[in-house]
């Protein structure tokens, strides 16, 4: 590589700057020395003065482009790193934030924005997004005129709301005076294909549309600490749902006793020599493996049990227990029923007739002979199951723990089992092995001040990042009190690692420990009793700086909780409860309220 011109001593600075300015160029990559060329460009122009004597190139002409997303588990955030690559190569000045980072007024002032985001919860943005959700949807959110706009909406067809969040966005940021450029993308879980197509025409489009447009260097402030800039956006996962790694079952126990209604394994795989590096608060994803029986079921009713290769395709590759809306209106298609091609015809009687319903029911409502490519067609691709990683890698060293609790029910006459959780409950042996890739979640992590005390509330299997926080903090000698809240339904069945808390509330390094068995006593007693009862320790430890999490379920325990809270700052601060709330709002934006729930 021919060497880079340095700055002369002649340059108008002094020596030491000299000096300190060819440092950082000689360092620097070419992308890091067109923004800066721009970027002083747009300097030198904002502050009216006139070019430099001797600027040794001009600037690059760049359009600008604002990538935002909104996410839970961390789709949309690497699809927006993905977007600011494609975007980069061809030419555009791309910036992607999260849309926490950002506030409403420096994303309306985006002339060209592109925005990624998943729905959660019935319906709901995720946590993250909920103050730019609601902003936007306020009645003084700015106004967008001059923002051309795209929306790809990530969700899964198996929810009744798919992809609400983008739909309201997209239709709100239209509502706003904003030009919608392209259409919105929705995606199932099978995302890619549709979201790298959609990345491709929105940005071919984009290009053509800007072809005019002045070169500019961005002018959004943001407000509210750095984008999100992904540390390395050409690191590509070690692993992934399809190219996953055999990690050897090395332990698989079922913490529950004897007697409890439940059965969660606590299950130790090997990862030597795979190269993961995971940290407290990470998930590892699991390929599942689909019930044989259920697969030979299927294989009998279409009349396909001659066939290997559609036999493995059902096993792992497609999802055969979800059902959605446009399976059962394809599958009416290829039957003779008049009853299902009624049914499926009618959006009402499909919407009662669905929930707790799944593949196999909807064959035998119209038993049909089918060839494999149709039988495939009909499955979505079958996804993978993400579980806490319930240790530390700084204890438990070439080993990651999970915690999984075995999913059964019996809805519609038809006992049904979890495809992933029940497999390894099982199915799995200590010795066998699991598809295994890491799914890291940077925005669920101890503190960085070892100081700081923590309140972990985790019912359930919730309890389980917890588990991996408390080695952590014991390997690493943080001084920061540590207070954990659990529950599950008996505590001589069900108090899961119950030595391991009690070891080390009596070691120390757990400063208390609260529990709710909700099924020992006649009234159902859960984790929210026991952080309103505990409300005057628990809003000193808030007070003084204490960061809280949350993990486990999403529909009950997560809004039970996070009502708790409320109330509790309430009643401590002496103020009412919408107060409260923007105080936990307060808390939450400071990163000292995360939650990891599912
Ligand atoms: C970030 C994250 C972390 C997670 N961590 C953990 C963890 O640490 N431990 C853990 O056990 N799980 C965890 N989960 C959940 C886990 O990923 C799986 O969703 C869970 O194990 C079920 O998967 P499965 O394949 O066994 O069941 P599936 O085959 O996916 O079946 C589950 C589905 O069955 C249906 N269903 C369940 N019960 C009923 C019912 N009573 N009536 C009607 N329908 C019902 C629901 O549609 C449900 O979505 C986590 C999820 C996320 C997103
Ligand atoms: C607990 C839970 C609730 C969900 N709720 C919805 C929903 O209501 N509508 C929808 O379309 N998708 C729903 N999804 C699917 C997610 O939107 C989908 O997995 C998406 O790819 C997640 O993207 P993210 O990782 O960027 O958050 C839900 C997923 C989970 C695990």
């Amino acid at each position: 590589m021919a060497s880079l011109p340095l700055l002369p001593n002649s340059a108008p600075f002094r020596p030491e700057e000299i000096t300190a300015l060819n440092g950082v160029i000689t360092k620097s990559t070419p992308e890091q020395r067109a923004w800066l060329s721009g970027f002083l460009a747009g300097f030198q122009a904002a502050a009216g003065g006139t070019p430099a004597a001797a600027a040794p190139q001009a600037p690059t002409k760049k359009v600008p482009l604002l990538i935002l997303f909104a996410t839970e588990s961390g789709n949309a955030e690497s699809l927006a790193a993905q977007t600011r690559k494609a975007a980069q190569k061809l030419g555009f000045a791309a910036k992607v934030s999260d849309v926490a980072d950002i506030s409403l007024a420096d994303a309306a002032k985006a002339e060209n924005l592109l925005i990624i985001v998943s729905t959660w919860g019935e319906g709901d943005p995720p946590q993250r997004a909920t103050d730019f959700y609601k902003g936007l949807l306020a009645e003084d959110a700015p106004r967008f005129e001059k923002t051309r706009f795209s929306v790809l909406a990530l969700g899964d067809r198996a929810y009744v709301n798919f992809c609400q969040t983008g739909h309201e966005i997209d239709d709100r940021l239209a509502a706003l005076g904003a030009t919608r450029f392209a259409p919105l993308v929705e995606c199932d879980v099978d995302f890619a294909t549709p979201a790298t197509a959609w990345i491709k025409s929105t940005l071919d489009t984009l290009q053509k549309e800007t072809a005019d447009d002045e070169g500019a260097v961005i002018h959004v402030d943001f407000a509210r600490g750095p984008a999100a800039e992904p540390a390395d956006e050409d690191a590509e996962p070690l692993y992934t749902r399809n190219t996953p790694f055999a990690a050897e079952i090395t332990e698989l126990v079922n913490l529950n006793g004897t007697g409890s209604s439940a059965e969660t394994w606590h299950t130790e795989l090997s990862i030597e020599g795979s190269g993961l590096i995971h940290a407290p608060g990470d998930a590892l994803g699991i390929v599942p493996v689909n019930d044989p029986a259920l697969v030979d079921e299927i294989l009998n009713i279409t009349g396909l049990t001659g066939d290997a290769l559609v036999r493995e395709a059902l096993s792992e590759a497609q999802d055969i227990t979800t059902l959605t809306r446009p399976q059962v209106e394809a599958y009416a298609k290829l039957t003779d029923s008049a009853e299902l091609r009624a049914l499926a015809a009618d959006a009402d009687a499909l919407k009662n007739w669905l929930p707790g319903r799944q593949v196999i029911d909807l064959l035998e409502a119209a038993p049909t002979k089918l060839d494999a490519a149709t039988l495939t067609s009909l499955l979505r691709p079958l996804p993978g199951r993400l579980y806490s990683i319930a240790s530390s890698a700084k204890a438990a060293e070439d080993e990651v723990h999970l915690l999984i609790s075995a999913v059964r029910y019996e809805t519609h006459g038809r006992r049904r089992s979890g495809v992933a959780s029940v497999d390894i409950a099982e199915r799995r042996k200590k010795g066998g092995s699991l598809k295994v890739y890491l799914k890291p979640n940077p925005h669920f992590r101890l503190p960085a001040d070892p100081d700081r005390a923590v309140i972990m509330i985790g019912p359930g299997t919730g309890v389980a990042p917890f588990r991996a926080f408390c080695q952590e903090r014991e390997a690493t000698g943080a001084g920061g009190k540590n207070w954990l809240f659990f529950g599950n339904r008996h505590f001589t069945h069900d108090f899961l690692y119950q030595l391991e808390w009690q070891d080390w509330k009596k070691s120390g390094l757990l400063t208390r420990i609260d529990t709710a068995f909700s099924r020992d006593q006649r009234e159902k007693i859960y984790v929210q009793h026991r952080i309103w009862e505990q409300r005057k320790d628990l809003y000193s430890w808030i007070e003084d700086g204490a960061a809280i999490y949350v993990c486990g379920d999403a529909n009950a325990m997560a809004k039970d909780v996070n009502h708790a809270l409320i109330r509790v700052i309430a009643d401590q601060a002496g103020i009412d409860e919408t107060a409260a709330a923007a105080k936990l709002d307060i808390i939450r934006r400071d990163g000292r309220y995360l939650r990891d729930v599912y």
